[in-house]
This record gives C-alpha cells, structure tokens and sequence, in this order.
C-alpha cells in the first residue's frame, strides 16, 4: 500500500548559520525522506527557515538593518548549504510568510472558540535602554547561590544553580548594559492542562515517541497539572501581531511550529495540491524529525494546538541526541564548531552523510564527531567496500557489457536481495547505523567473492574471458544492490552507479532483479578517499574564523555600548567591514570609526599580501572580476571581487594586493570565492585597492 508522509525537520533560526550539529537532523530526515520515496511512497519532505523573535529583531538593530533584509540573506545562506549537502526538501519557505500568517490566525481563532487563550500579567526585566523585555539570555548578573560573576539569568554555569533572571545580583542588559527594572505586561496563554488527557494518551501511543521521550514526559510535565503555556510578547517584537490584541505580538514559538503547515501550503498553491489532504486527513502520516532539546514543544503543546483546530496530528515524532565532536560540546575557540560552509570548502557532502548514517540509531543519545573515525570509517567502508568492487570489475567488461545470463553466483545475489527487508525495517525506524552494518556485510562478502575469483588474473588466462566476464557480472550486480540500499544516504553514489551500469535506480525492489548484457560504461572514479588533511585543515579553518563569524552571529553586542533605541534603527555597531570587494556589496557609509576592539580581535583577521596572477571578466556578472592570486608558498586562491567598475582584468594582473586570508570561503552562482582582497571607497569608480609599498612579497601578513 501506498503510503502518505508528510515529514519536517526542525525549522533552523534565522539568526546564525547551519553547522555540523544542525546536520545531524537534516542528514537523518533526508535519508528518510529519501528512503520513503525509493520505497514508492508519496513522501512529502518541507522546512522552512524560523524568522522571529527578540534575537533577529536585536541582530538586526546592530547592524543597522531591517529583520526581512536580515532573514531573507539567512535564507539564501541556509538553502546553500542544505543543497550543498544534498539535502533535498520539496519545499523550503519562512515563518515569516503570508501563508504562514494565515494558519496562525485560523489556529488562533481555534483556541479561542475553544476557550483555551487566557490573560495573565506577567512581571519581567525591561531594558528601560533598549526599550524591551529582557528574555534570560540578554540578562547577566551574578550567581545568587554561589556568587559567580557574569552568570545568564536562567543558570550558573559554575554552580548549575537554576533561578529566575529577577533572582541575579546586580544584573545587567546585555543590550545595552543597562539595569534592568521589573516591569508588568499583560501576556495571552494557551491553557494546555484542558487537553491534559488527549496528550496522555497520544504521547503512549505505540510508536508515536521513543520510549526515553515517553518517560521524560511522564516524568516532568504530565505526572502534574500543565503550565499554562505564555504564547505572546508586548511590543516591541520581531514577529506577527495578534490581530484580536493590538500591540502584542505571538512569541516565536507559536508561529515556529505553524511553520510546517505554512511552508506545505506553498508547496500545495505552487503544485495545485489540497492542504487538506496533507494536513487535515487521516490518510497522512506526519513525522517530526526534531533534537532533543526541542522535544516539549513538538509533543505537548503542538498536538494541543493542532487538536484544537481540528488538524492532523503527528504520527510520530523521532528525537536525536546532540553532536559532540571528541566527546566534548562543539566548541568555537577549539575548532570543533564546524560550519556546513567551511566543511563543504574542505570535504565531500557523502563522507558526512555517510559517517552520521552510520551512527544514528534511532535513539535519543548524543552522538560524536571524531575525526580519525571519520576519516578510518569513510576509507575502509564506501571506498575500501563499496567503491573498490566496481573499481575491481567496472573495467574489465568495458568492451563486453554484463554476461548476458546472469551467473552462477553462489547465492550471493539472492541472498543480498532477501536482506531487503531487513534493511527497509532498519530505515524505517531511523536506525541507520543498523541498516549501514547490514550493507557493508553485503558487501564483505561481495568482495570476498572477488578476491577469490580473481577476475584481473582470469581474463590473462587463455579461453577464460568469459569466466572473467562472468565473475565482474556478478561483482557489479551486487555493487548495484549496495547502491540501491545505500542510495537513501548516497544520492550521490547512486547517480554514479547508475552511469556506470546505464540502468537507474528507482526503487528498493530494484535489488531483486539482476541485470543481464547491459553495456557498461568506462569506469570514473566514484569516490575518493578522505584526506586526514583536509579534516584537519577543516578544523584550523574553524578555529581561525569563529570567534569572527560568532560574534556576528551572538545576540549580544558589547555590554558598553548603548545605542539601541526601540524602533529606530541606529548605525552599524559592530566592526563594519572594510568595503566588501569580493562580492561587491559595499558596506554602509559610516562617518565615525567603530566601537572599539582588542588587538586580540584585530589579530583573528589573517590579513595577506598577495599577487594578482590571472584576472578575467565574469561577463555574466555586474560587478565581479574573478582573480587568481598567489599567496607564496605556491598557494594560489581565487577570489571574486567587486571591482568591475573600476579596474579592467589587463589592469590588475601583476599587482600587489591586500587579501583577507582566513574569511570563510563563499560559494557564489559563478564559483567559490576563497578570500576577500580589500579596498576603499563607495563602490562604482569610487573604488582603490590597497596595495603594499615596494618589498613586500606575497604571503606575508600585515598586521
Ligand atoms: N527554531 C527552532 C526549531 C523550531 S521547529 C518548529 C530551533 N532551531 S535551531 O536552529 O536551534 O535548531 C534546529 C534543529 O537542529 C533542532 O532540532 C536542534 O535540536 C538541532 N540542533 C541544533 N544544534 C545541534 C547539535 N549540536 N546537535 C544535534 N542537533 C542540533 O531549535
Ligand atoms: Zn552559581
């Protein structure tokens, strides 16, 4: 029977990049997504990025900029690297969204012709400086157990003492560095205890949650009455105001969710599908693929929401742990906070998506990143096992194509054909890891075979070619069947095997039929090895650009300066960048320098000199010169800088220039740009390279 699935991944927030933790959940549900579709499901796959709240409408101030022109770069950044990592939703929208507007207010009306919105004051620290509410984060004092300074205001990382941001010691805005006051506004709250039973019972249906799930549920929330659940924030805020509730705005967390219906109704409009057969009936399975630390939200007050509204509610819900890299919480200034863009300059999307297979077993635990495992798992199992069989036989059928009756196999592709289900079962219940241990022991024993055959020796042999033929059949038939139950993982490794075999893959049941006299194609390389190198150069590039990267990410700007004024939009105060010439988007005109920073800060910045060795024309592009440079030490870079309006490509090759050296590598429509070489001025013929005095040569820093 045909299946109907709808399945999410958690909506990313706008307000920082996708990293390597973030992939752990879109690479999991990918794969199922994927899997469901091989298995001949309809499988519907959305995301969307989440766009509102206190940290986007703060970011957004600092930079001097409004939140959609924000949210909209953040969405372009976080589709990149989803694509880069070969993540394939249907479709991908924002919470910020007209449609997802509408589902909001058909939700609300919900809860309240259900009676379920009640109003409460609520009594919290205000930013009388930057004119709002405080949320805990943007609070540190100290410690009221143990006296620690510089504390958040829900927990002390010295003590783990929890409290509430009004309990800290002299606490400080870490907006503006202003004393917070205590101030009371009205707040609306979804009274979620009146659904306390439907929750009870949904939350133990079998297969609905994992077990871990289930009992932490039980035992904190559902032992108890239910906390009325605060689902609005006062002015000012970045989100959607409350249209029966002028001046109060849904907190992110309500409209995050809704999201999901949001993005499948534009996918709906945009294909000419009913929303309500994807949403509104029970011939749709909907599956939640979300980390843990999101897991109330999708399993209390979600189905409570959907309920009310007479929406379908989640078939399941599937928890991950967190990534850890070498057992420790990914850390920015060790490195380890790896993001998708800086992996995907240094390594190949498979090895990730295969690594992370191989480790998610459908439980709740944490999993970790260790680079030398990457590195072992990677080159013994998909190019040692995998890869290696068609490289072993692909080229000795070149001119024959397969035997044209499959042979005498031992048993071998039967046998792998009846693991079929096996495997399925292990997909489907997120246990890859298993699915991943039953392939490469399919493929032990395929190469196995091979290694006793020796076909390479056969076909030197007098009157056994055909024997030689025969032998490769069988390897390349079983390589097919790996690449068929490996294919939800490797689309990638899929495509190849299709090229090399002319035959597609397209469904799971494909593994039962062997193919016969099909021509083969001359043999490309399908994968190779991973490079300790580059896994370390990965993490060197982490560790240099970070603390950078974190500091336009953080919520927090420097607890000294204290220009954030609620609703005007103050000039930048971050670090303005010098005109951005590789990309052509000069930063804004800014007559007074910048707050200032530590030599520390200034250092983080690898600034090089480098030689301009190539220059041509990007035609297609308005302003984009794509340059070689020579950074010495034979390292040549390309970079794409925006300076078509002032120089022409004769003019700038053999020239000195000023290259930032460490800036995280951009993929752009025309290529990768791997730096950024400085200039100043306005853009248009306003524009001048900087360029070192007589002497210097390239690959020394400035500093
Ligand atoms: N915006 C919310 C989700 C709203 S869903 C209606 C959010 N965003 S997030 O960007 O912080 O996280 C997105 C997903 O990535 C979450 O499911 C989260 O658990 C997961 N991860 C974020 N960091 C992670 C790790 N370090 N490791 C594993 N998963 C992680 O939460
Ligand atoms: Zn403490």
């Amino acid at each position: 029977m045909t299946r109907r699935i709808l399945v999410t991944s958690a909506l990313p927030y706008a307000n920082g990049p996708i990293h390597l933790g973030h992939l752990v959940e879109y690479i999991q549900t990918d794969i199922w997504a994927r899997f469901q579709r091989l298995r001949g499901h309809r499988c519907l796959y959305v995301c969307a990025d989440d766009t509102h709240g206190t940290a986007i409408m703060i970011r957004a101030r600092q930079e001097g900029r409004t939140e959609e022109a924000l949210i909209a770069d953040m969405s372009v950044a976080h589709q990149r690297d989803f694509a880069g990592f070969q993540i394939a939703f249907d479709h991908y929208g924002s919470t910020h969204s007209s449609a997802n507007l509408e589902i909001c207010k058909a939700i609300w009306s919900a809860l309240r012709r259900e009676d379920l919105i009640v109003e409460q004051d609520v009594t919290q620290l205000y930013d009388p400086e930057a004119g709002v509410f405080l949320a805990d984060r943007f609070v540190k004092g100290t410690c009221p157990k143990c006296g620690a300074a510089q504390q958040y205001g829900d927990n002390c990382d010295q003590c783990g003492a929890t409290y509430s941001a009004a309990e800290l010691i002299d606490a400080t805005s870490t907006l503006s560095g202003a004393r917070p006051e205590m101030r009371t506004a009205s707040h609306l709250f979804v009274d979620v205890e009146r659904r306390h039973e439907l929750l009870e019972q949904w939350v133990q249906e079998p297969g609905r949650l994992q077990p871990d799930i289930v009992n932490y549920l039980k035992g904190h929330f559902l032992s108890e009455p239910l906390r009325q659940w605060d689902v609005s924030r006062p002015a000012p805020y970045f989100g959607f105001e409350i249209p029966d509730a002028p001046g109060h705005y849904w907190y992110v967390w309500f409209d995050a969710p809704i999201g999901y219906i949001g993005a499948t109704a534009e996918w709906c409009q945009a294909q000419g599908e009913s929303l309500q057969d994807w949403w509104r009936s029970e011939q749709t399975e909907i599956h939640h693929f979300i980390g843990k630390d999101i897991a109330y939200f999708h399993t209390l007050f979600w189905p409570a929401m959907l309920q009310a509204a007479g929406f379908q509610l989640p078939a399941r819900v599937q928890v991950h742990g967190f990534l850890k890299v070498n057992g420790e919480k990914m850390s920015k200034s060790k490195g380890t906070f790896v993001h998708a863009s800086t992996y995907l300059a240094h390594l190949h999307p498979s090895y990730l998506r295969y690594y992370y297979a191989s480790k998610l077993n459908g439980r709740v635990d944490d999993l970790d990143l260790n680079p030398e495992e990457f590195v072992q798992k990677v080159n013994s199992d998909l190019v040692g096992k995998v890869v290696n069989l068609a490289s072993r036989t692909a080229r000795f059928v070149q001119e024959t194509g397969l035997s044209p009756q499959y042979p005498d196999d031992e048993g071998l592709f039967a046998a792998a054909a009846a693991e079929a289900e096996e495997i399925a079962k292990a997909y489907e219940a997120a246990d890859t890891a298993r699915a991943m241990r039953l392939v490469m022991a399919l493929a032990d024993r395929a190469n196995e075979y091979i290694d006793r055959k020796q076909p390479w020796a056969l076909r030197k042999q007098p009157g056994r070619a055909e024997e030689a033929q025969a032998v490769c059949s069988v390897g390349l038939n079983l390589l097919r069947q790996l690449a068929v139950y490996l294919a939800p993982v490797l689309p990638d490794f899929a495509r190849r095997c299709e090229r090399l075999l002319n035959v597609p893959v397209r469904h799971w049941d494909d593994v039962k039929t062997p193919l016969r006299g099909t021509a083969v194609a001359p043999f490309e390389h399908m994968m190779t090895r991973v490079d300790p190198k580059a896994v370390q150069a990965m993490l060197a590039a982490s560790a240099e650009v970070e603390p950078l990267a974190n500091a336009a990410a953080a919520a927090e700007p420097p607890a000294s300066v204290s220009n954030v004024h609620a609703g005007a939009s103050p000039p930048p105060r971050r670090t303005p960048a010098p005109t951005n010439a590789s990309t052509g988007t000069p930063t804004a005109k800014s007559a007074a320098t910048s707050a200032t920073c530590t030599l520390e800060d200034f250092e983080r910045i690898d600034l090089r000199i480098a030689r301009i060795v190539a220059a041509e024309d990007v035609p297609e592009a308005r302003k984009l010169v794509k340059l070689s440079v020579d950074l010495g030490e034979r390292e040549t870079r390309t970079v794409f800088a925006g300076i078509k309006s002032a120089y022409s490509p004769s003019d700038l090759v053999g020239r000195l220039v000023v290259l930032v050296a460490n800036l995280a590598p951009r993929t752009m429509k025309f290529g990768v740009s791997e730096g950024m070489i400085l200039a100043s001025g306005e853009g248009g013929s306003e524009l001048f390279l900087l360029s070192p005095d007589e002497g210097a040569t390239p690959g020394q820093r400035v500093r």
